[in-house]
């Protein structure tokens, strides 16, 4: 085992399958605009018997607005702000800072992320804030003499992207929000100032990534005396109360130029990191038209690149939909279908996405419903085919968070932002209270070699200097046939997002699920290459495990992503929002 192997290892199960990005969906709705609405006709699942989740568990719901997120305090900083008057949009840019205190897994200021938003006039955006390689950044800075790939994009001063979160955030209000900065960062700077009391998920994450933090600066505030926190002790993060106040004072400039920028700097450089003060200065949010897709006649709004998520979602789709039939829930044609439809668009994913502003792409190609039909005549119902004998659509030029928002006039929001790593290169900046990302590791660090995520990349997501890092985070909004928002979903766990968003999409159309059965419901993963079909454990009955090995599958038990999602419902006789956080994670869906 290579550092490299080595590290994918011990951050990779224990970080990032179990979240490195977190997201956030916030869709906010009218209940006026819902009135009448028919039911959503749900039917409970049927689960395999040994499956941990119980189907028909019923989900949180609220009538006028709702918040799902992975954090409880970030989410009731969310309900605060709707309460107070606030719109979906002032909601998640809350939550986005209030997890940055009180979700230092993955909530953060210095990462980046991604937002689809559906407003109730019909105004439709994407806001790309993700991370870019600092200008001092080379193809391959992470090659070591013996030409393998080290662990510095991983850990340490080296692994860090060009911070988005702020600018984001920010953008996010001053375009499409209605309060002012002070009056939303409000929940976070007390939650920083005032401190927040450590619960036991606080304490085992800090526990369970004890060995990084350890390493560097954060090991005095989030290690006292070697130990993580006590549960029911005091955290106060004093540092990152200044950093937030100077936002609320100066706006961007607040982060990316002044006190904070020149403590990021000063770190960054006395740990040998490329980052520089330069490059904070030079950060810039990109507005995008979000990408839309349909499916079986709802429609799809998600994330174009630099994230891989949307594209690869609706690719999927689109090869699901040219089947007529719907085969039995959690079948063998079922699965073979899915990880089939999985690993076509993840071949193309894998080989063609990466920064619009770098690299050409056939992005009307892979989303059309004419190219999944001919991906469908490659797929067999009786054998399944390797991933080396697939070809890419070719190109035509060359733990993280989820939370999702409704509010009561019918505005969407739906956020999933990420350090990378949990706690991310685990650098922590001294004077700024900010745990810097390992985003870099994103890249591909040399084409063939699988990053943390086991993901094997190709040249279109190569290291340039001020290039964005390929993602899979895939904030999605499905829209019924009316065109008005139905569910809002999104996750955490890097390639697995985009499987897991895909399978709570089709369990809730296909299957009718309601929302708690479609997202509690067992998944599986392909992601092409490993040439491997992971289902979860207990998930899948065993002869139809047998069934997809005699299509010619590989197997394995592995993990999944970890979904935040709301929904429409009829609560009562009355139109809602149920909202929920995946049953496998953590978190609190909450509305009014
Ligand atoms: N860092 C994981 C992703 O963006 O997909």
């Amino acid at each position: 085992m290579n550092s490299k192997t080595s590290i994918l290892h011990v951050i990779g199960v224990f970080a990032f399958l179990l979240a490195g990005v977190t997201g956030a969906l916030v869709c906010l709705h009218a209940q006026a605009q819902n009135a009448g609405r028919r039911p959503s006709n749900v039917e409970i699942a049927t689960f395999p018997s040994a499956w941990t989740y119980r189907p028909g568990t019923p989900a949180p719901s609220a009538q006028n607005a709702m918040v799902a997120s992975n954090c409880a305090l970030a989410t009731k900083a969310g309900v605060e702000i709707l309460r107070a008057g606030g719109n979906a949009v002032d909601a998640a840019v809350a939550v986005g800072f209030a997890l940055a205190v009180a979700y230092p897994e993955a909530g953060n200021l210095g990462g980046g992320g991604y937002a689809v938003l559906r407003m109730a006039d019909g105004r439709e955006a994407a806001l790309d804030y993700r991370e870019t390689a600092p200008a001092g950044a080379a193809p391959k800075m992470y090659i070591g003499r013996d030409g393998k790939p080290t662990d510095q994009s991983l850990v340490g001063h080296r692994a860090s992207g060009v911070p988005g979160s702020v600018a984001g955030l920010l953008a996010l209000l001053d375009k499409y929000g209605s309060m002012n900065r002070a009056q939303v960062m409000a929940p976070a700077i007390r939650l920083a100032r005032d401190g927040v009391t450590v619960d036991a998920i606080l304490r085992t994450s800090i526990a369970e990534n004890a060995d990084l933090i350890k390493r560097f600066a954060g090991a005095a505030l989030f290690l006292p005396g070697g130990q993580p926190p006590a549960v029911g002790a005091h955290l106060v993060q004093a540092d990152l109360a200044a950093t937030l106040g100077q936002i609320a004072a100066h706006g961007s400039d607040g982060f990316y130029r002044g006190e904070v920028a020149d403590a990021i700097a000063r770190e960054m450089q006395r740990g040998g990191g490329i980052l520089t003060a330069r490059d904070l200065a030079s950060y810039q949010p990109v507005w995008r038209d979000p990408l839309k897709g349909s499916y079986r006649g709802y429609g799809l709004l998600s994330m174009p690149p630099s994230s891989s998520g949307g594209v690869t979602v609706i690719e999927t789709l689109n090869i699901l939909e040219t089947y007529k039939d719907v085969p039995a829930w959690n079948s063998a044609l079922g699965l073979h279908r899915l990880a089939s439809a999985f690993q076509r668009a993840f071949v193309d994913r894998n080989t063609s996405l990466g920064d619009p502003a770098f690299t050409k792409m056939p992005i009307q190609r892979m989303t059309g419903k004419a190219y999944a039909q001919s991906l469908r005549a490659s797929l067999s119902d009786a054998r399944a085919a390797a991933t080396s004998t697939l070809k890419a659509i070719g190109s035509e030029g060359t733990q993280t968070t989820n939370y999702c928002v409704v509010d009561r006039n019918g505005n969407a929001v739906g956020v999933t932002t990420t350090i990378n790593s949990l706690y991310g290169s685990g650098v922590w900046i001294p004077g700024a209270g900010v745990f810097m990302n390992n985003q870099m590791d994103d890249f591909t660090v040399q084409p063939g070699t699988p990053n943390q995520f086991g993901l094997v990349q190709g040249e279109a997501n190569g290291i340039v200097p001020g290039k964005r890092m390929l993602s899979a985070m895939a904030p999605t909004i499905v829209l019924d046939s009316a065109g008005k928002v139905w569910m809002i979903v999104g996750g955490r766990g890097g390639p697995r997002i985009i499987t897991a968003v895909v399978q709570a999409i089709v369990n809730a159309i296909d299957y009718r699920m309601p929302l708690a059965d479609a997202v509690g419901a067992p998944r599986i993963h392909d992601q092409a290459l490993p040439d491997v079909l992971e289902y979860e454990k207990d998930g899948v009955p065993a002869d139809v495990i047998r069934a997809l090995e005699a299509k010619g599958w590989k197997t394995r038990p592995g993990g999944t992503g970890s979904l935040t999602a709301i929904k429409r419902t009829i609560a009562g006789s009355k139109p809602a929002w149920e909202g929920l956080f995946d049953p496998r994670k953590h978190g609190l869906a909450a509305g009014y």
